[in-house]
C-alpha cells in the first residue's frame, strides 16, 4: 500500500506535467501523455514518483556485507566540497587509515574513486606499458579479469592456471617468471570465487630476483586474513570498501612502494586512462610534493566519509584483533557446516579463506534453490560460485560488521531449514 503522501505528490507533479496517470503498478510502467503543451515527449515515469523502497537484507554472501550504524550515519552527513580544506583532512585520514589496514609505510597511498575493478585497472593501466610481459596467476574469476585488463591495453599475457580452489608453489611462480620475464605479476590473496586464502610469503622476493612488481588483490581478504604489504614484499596492493571493511561499495584502496613508483613515473607513453592515471591521482591526493591540490575528478564525497569511518573502527579494534576475530568465527561457522553434513570446498584449513567460505554443493540439491529458499524465507543471501566456480560451491561470507558467532547461527539454521524443504532431486 502506497502512502496517501506520496500518492498526492505523484498526482500533483503529473498534474502540473499535464500528464494522464493511467495507473500506479507494481512494476515500473510510464503514464502515457496525452499533452499537446508540453514539450517533453518523454513523461515523469511511475516508478519515479514512488517512494524509495530497500528492504533489510542479511548480506552473508561474498559482498557487500551489512554496513554498521556508524557508517551508515558517516555517509549521511552533508556534502563538502571535494576540493574543501576539510575535505583534505579527511582524505589525508583516509591515507593514513589505508596504511595501518595495509600495514605500510608507502607515500604513494590512496583511494580510488570506484569498486574494486577500478583499483584493478588503476594498478595494470600504470604499472604495464603496451607490448611488456605479464604474468597473472588464474585459480578463479579474478585472475581472468586481470587477464583480460591486461590483454585490452595491449600487455604481453601469460597466464599460470588452476583450477579453482588450486594454489601456486613458489617453485611454479619461479620458474614462470624466470620463463616469462614479466614486468608485473599479479596474485589473488583471497580468493573470493573459490574460497582460498593463497599463501603470500616469498613471492615478493622471488619478484624481486626478476626484477618484476609484484601485484596483490586484498578485495575479500583485507582486516580478514593476515597480510603485511612491506613485511611480504608486495609492490602494489588494493582493496575493496564492501567487505570486511563494511563500507558501502564505490572507494577503492590502493597503495604503491618505491619500486613501483619507479616504473609509473617513468612510463614512455601515457596510461590508457586518463581518469586512472596516477600522475593525476597523485596530486588530487596531496602525494605528489606540489603545493597545490588540483581538479581532477569529482570524488565521492560520502563515499570518502563512509571509508574513513571504517578504517577508524578497524584501527580501534586493531588489525590483528579483526584477523582474530575472523578466524575464531568462520573455524565455529565450518564445524557448524560439517555438522550439517555438508563439505567445504577448500579441504585444508590453513588454505581456507576466513571471510567467505566455499560449501561444496550438497550432491541431489539444486544450489540455486537452496540460495532462493534462503532469501525467501530468512532474508538472508548466499550465492553461488562466480566464473569457473559457478555450479561448484555456494558461498557464504561472514565480514567485519557481520562477522559473529550469532551470525553464523543465523547463516547455519537458514541453511538447515533449507535443506529440509528443498527437494533432493534424484541423482
Ligand atoms: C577478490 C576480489 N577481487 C576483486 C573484486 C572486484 O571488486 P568490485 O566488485 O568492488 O569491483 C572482488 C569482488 O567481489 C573480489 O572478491
Amino acid at each position: 500500500m502506497l502512502p496517501m503522501s506520496s500518492i498526492c505528490r505523484g498526482v500533483r507533479l503529473l498534474a502540473q506535467q499535464h500528464v494522464a496517470v493511467l495507473e500506479f503498478s507494481a512494476s515500473c510502467t510510464r503514464p502515457s501523455s496525452s499533452s499537446s503543451s508540453s514539450s517533453l515527449h518523454v513523461p515523469p515515469p511511475a516508478c519515479m514518483l514512488r517512494p524509495l523502497e530497500v528492504p533489510h537484507r542479511y548480506l552473508f554472501g561474498p559482498g557487500p556485507s551489512n554496513v554498521p550504524p556508524r557508517v551508515l550515519a558517516a555517509g549521511g552527513r552533508p556534502i563538502i566540497g571535494h576540493l574543501h580544506p576539510e575535505m583534505y583532512e579527511i582524505m589525508n585520514n583516509i591515507k593514513e587509515g589505508i596504511r595501518y589496514a595495509f600495514q605500510t609505510t608507502n607515500h604513494m597511498t590512496l583511494a580510488m574513486s570506484g569498486s574494486g575493478h577500478t583499483a584493478m585497472e588503476c594498478a595494470v593501466f600504470n604499472i604495464v606499458e603496451p607490448g611488456e610481459s605479464v604474468l597473472v596467476s588464474v585459480n578463479g574469476v579474478w585472475g581472468e579479469r586481470v587477464a583480460e585488463i591486461a590483454d585490452r591495453m595491449g600487455a604481453k599475457v601469460h597466464t599460470l592456471v588452476k583450477a579453482p580452489g588450486g594454489y601456486f608453489t613458489n617453485q611454479e611462480i619461479e620458474k614462470e617468471i624466470s620463463k616469462h620475464k614479466p614486468v608485473l605479476f599479479f596474485l589473488t590473496h583471497g580468493e573470493s570465487s573459490a574460497g582460498l586464502a593463497h599463501p603470500v610469503d616469498g613471492i615478493g622476493d622471488i619478484c624481486r630476483k626478476y626484477n618484476c612488481l609484484f601485484l596483490v588483490d586484498s578485495v575479500a581478504s583485507l582486516g580478514a586474513s593476515p597480510l603485511l604489504m612491506d613485511k611480504q614484499k608486495i609492490d602494489i596492493l588494493y582493496t575493496g570498501s564492501q567487505k570486511a571493511l563494511n563500507s558501502p561499495p564505490g572507494t577503492a584502496p590502493i597503495s604503491f612502494n618505491d619500486r613501483a613508483c619507479q616504473k609509473l613515473f617513468n612510463r614512455k607513453t601515457k596510461p590508457v586512462s586518463y581518469l586512472l592515471d596516477m600522475t593525476h591521482l597523485s596530486n588530487y591526493w596531496g602525494n605528489d610534493g606540489e603545493p597545490a591540490r588540483l581538479y581532477h575528478h569529482t570524488g565521492p564525497v560520502s563515499g570518502f566519509f563512509t571509508l574513513r569511518e571504517s578504517l577508524a573502527i578497524l584501527a580501534e579494534k586493531g588489525l590483528e584483533n579483526s584477523w582474530k576475530q575472523h578466524r575464531q568465527v568462520a573455524e565455529y561457522l565450518w564445524k557448524g557446516l560439517e555438522d550439517l553434513g555438508l563439505q567445504l570446498f577448500i579441504k585444508d584449513k590453513d588454505l581456507r579463506l576466513p571471510s567467505v567460505t566455499t560449501i561444496a554443493i550438497p550432491e541431489g540439491y539444486d544450489w540455486k534453490e537452496l540460495l532462493t529458499y534462503m532469501m525467501k524465507h530468512h532474508q538472508l543471501e548466499m550465492t553461488g560460485g562466480l566464473g569457473p566456480s559457478v555450479g561448484m560451491v555456494m558461498r557464504l561470507g561472514l565480514m567485519g560488521y557481520n562477522c559473529s558467532m550469532s551470525n553464523a547461527d543465523k547463516a547455519l539454521a537458514a541453511l538447515s531449514d533449507a535443506l529440509k524443504h528443498c527437494k533432493k532431486h534424484k541423482a
